[in-house]
């Protein structure tokens, strides 16, 4: 995103109205920087990370999870709002991992930083839950060092082992591929053993966790059952709906207890959104109201805005699916429109179509809908119209579109 109002606001906040360290750091930062993207990212950060550590608790911990390129301007930051003479910086945390990809000029890049900062020292660290094993080497060194104590040779209290395993280290190795039970396709997914880690070192059965970029939801759902109240925040309806398909699919207990604030409630704040933010609107209807995969928009998509795979059965001992199809248009549209959807649809080889819309169908586009047909799914009995014209307010009646449920997954 490039430099903006947003961007100018949250930079006058940091360096006016919060000041000190912070806002001399951003000053600084931004001399150097300019109004760069990366000045843009910088400053929206910072002002998270201000009201991060304002409702951090006393005993709780903060984990950033940043990649190279930001990395190092986010610790400044990080010193300047935890206070870098009060050594609130507690570990720069290395995680890992192995993989293809090499560059041709460069070291391959195999591993993450995560740092930690508290807001004040007397945190919660359950070393216990996160201890790891003794390696081959430390073993060996620990029987040497007992045979020079039982030899009444002076040795070091941390030679000796202890029983529950060795004190974790500032790095690991977790592997990155995610296991396929637990995939959600979201393409920044993060293993569940990492945070699970940060999850029990630094909370307690009970305690709150927050993750203020939540993407899939991997730090909620580790929260969640590690026996921790929780809360997500995103910015995009994609990721709040794949979130909570997610959420439903690995911790089925709570299935219908999640409440996502911030969606269209009723059919006024669907019809605002549809004006306000066609994008936004877009995503929602994919995401929540049909549960489709959002298509990414190329030229000659026919205005394809997402896709559904279902099964169908099996066909020669081989699984095989059919295809759902669907077009989002919150502003007016003409029969036209409707016609380049059926065409659209014909090339995509889909079963189905949805048009989602915000008004009511003329009569033009009903005998267009009637001449369609019906799709015969082979082992389902809900009649599904070739071609339906959705209009979002019936979402809020409770009438959904006819989809084969089957499989509705964000993919
Ligand atoms: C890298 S992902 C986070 C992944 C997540 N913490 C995990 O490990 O599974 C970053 C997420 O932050 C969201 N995001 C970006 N800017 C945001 C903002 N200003 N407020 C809230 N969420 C934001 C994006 O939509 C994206 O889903």
């Amino acid at each position: 995103m490039d430099w903006g109002t947003a961007s100018e606001a949250a930079q006058t906040e940091l360096i006016v109205d919060i000041g000190g360290q912070i806002g001399d750091t951003i000053e600084g930062l931004g001399k150097f920087l300019k109004n760069t993207r990366m000045m843009v990212y910088l400053v929206m950060m910072a002002i998270r990370i201000v009201e991060m550590k304002r409702i951090l608790k006393d005993t709780g911990t903060l984990y950033l999870h940043c990649d190279t390129h930001a990395g190092h301007y986010l610790k400044i930051i990080l010193d300047a709002i935890f206070g870098r003479s009060q050594k609130r910086f507690r570990n720069e945390i290395i995680w890992c991992y192995s993989g293809g990809g090499v560059p041709k000029k460069d070291f391959a890049r195999k591993h993450d930083t995560i740092f930690r900062y508290s807001k004040g020292d007397n945190i919660v660290f359950n070393v216990d839950t996160v201890r790891t094993s003794y390696s081959e080497g430390s073993q060996n060194r620990m029987k040497t060092s007992a045979t020079k104590a039982f030899r009444g040779e002076k040795i070091y209290d941390n030679y000796s082992m202890n029983q529950l395993g060795k004190h974790p280290d500032d790095w690991l190795e977790i592997p990155k591929k995610i296991r396929k039970a637990e995939k959600s396709d979201y393409n920044t997914q993060k293993p569940f053993e990492l945070y699970q880690r940060f999850i029990k070192a630094s909370s307690k059965v009970g305690d709150f966790v927050l993750d203020p970029f939540a993407g899939c939801g991997t730090t909620v759902i580790a929260a969640e059952q590690l026996g921790r109240q929780w809360l997500g925040i995103d910015l995009t309806y994609l990721t709040i709906g794949a979130t909570k398909l997610q959420i439903e699919k690995l911790c089925p207990n709570i299935r219908g207890q999640i409440k996502i604030i911030g969606t269209p409630e009723n059919e006024d704040q669907a019809l605002q959104l549809a004006q306000s933010d066609p994008q936004g609107f877009e995503d929602w209807c994919i995401a929540h109201v049909l549960k489709f995969k959002r298509t990414a928009k190329t030229p000659g998509d026919g205005g394809i805005d997402g896709t559904l795979k279902f099964p169908i059965g099996s066909v020669k001992g081989k699984q095989a699916y059919g295809k759902g199809v669907a077009q989002i248009k919150g502003g007016n549209h003409t029969l036209g429109h409707i016609r380049d959807f059926r065409t659209a649809m014909q090339n995509e080889n889909a079963d189905f179509g949805i048009f989602v819309t915000t008004t009511t169908p003329t009569s033009g586009i009903e005998q267009e809908i009637a001449r369609a047909g019906i799709y015969e799914h082979p082992s389902y009995i809900l009649d599904i119209p070739v071609l339906q014209y959705y209009q979002i307010q019936d979402y809020f009646q409770n009438k959904l579109p006819k989809i084969p449920h089957a499989e509705r997954k964000i993919l």
